[in-house]
């Protein structure tokens, strides 16, 4: 009977020293509840999906607190006609929480991923002398043997990137 007890207090035990795991669930809902905010889903007022295996496709949705999606995916020719191109261009529209409304346009190709958008910040303008030492590096890539160039482009890159070496370069322009 003792032993049957003790075995009975070893199976009950971690559930009872163990906390309550469901617990920060029902704070995080009861807090949001306090807050005032929606706890319903948020509803997909509109989708579309229109995809195809070789590359193309397009899809869109937009949910019942106004945002609006838009992506549609299609293949290009590269220079060589049979390299074919990945390119995704679309567009992201919602309401922030200051008021603003967010306008996000895209496009991904090769040239990299492209966003545009009034929200996006603005670079400061290059510093002249590395203008003109991206200028310069072109100049000598275009004078250059195809060979040369590949050679060259490697250290050109890092010149740019760090600013040590810049100075003596930028000298020499
Ligand atoms: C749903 O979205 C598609 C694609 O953007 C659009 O052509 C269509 O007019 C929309 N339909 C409604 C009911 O808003
Ligand atoms: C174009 O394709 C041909 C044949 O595949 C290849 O020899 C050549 O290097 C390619 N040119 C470029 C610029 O990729
Ligand atoms: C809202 O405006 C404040 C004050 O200008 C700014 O600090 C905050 O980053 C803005 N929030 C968003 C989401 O843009
Ligand atoms: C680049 O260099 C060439 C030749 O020196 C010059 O004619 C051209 O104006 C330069 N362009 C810029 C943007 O500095």
């Amino acid at each position: 009977m003792f032993l049957l007890l003790i075995a009975i207090f070893a199976l009950i035990a971690p559930a009872i020293s163990r906390p309550q795991e469901p617990a920060p669930v029902v704070a995080a809902t009861a807090q949001r509840a306090r807050s005032g905010e929606e706890s319903t889903p948020i509803p997909i007022i509109n989708q579309t999906e229109d995809s195809s295996p070789d590359g193309n496709f397009h899809f869109s949705y937009e949910t019942g607190n106004g945002i609006k999606v838009d992506e549609k995916g299609y293949l290009k020719e590269g220079q060589n006609a049979s390299d074919l191109i990945q390119v995704i261009e679309g567009s992201v529209s919602y309401t922030d929480s200051n008021g603003t409304l967010i306008n996000l346009r895209y496009i991904a190709d090769e040239n990299g991923y492209q966003p545009t958008g009034d929200h996006l910040p603005v670079a400061p303008p290059l510093p002249e002398y590395v203008v003109r030492l991206l200028n310069s590096t072109a100049q000598s890539e275009f004078s250059q043997g195809t060979s040369q160039v590949r050679a060259d482009s490697a250290p050109a890159a890092s010149v740019v990137s760090t600013p040590v070496p810049l100075p003596p370069v930028a000298a020499t322009v």
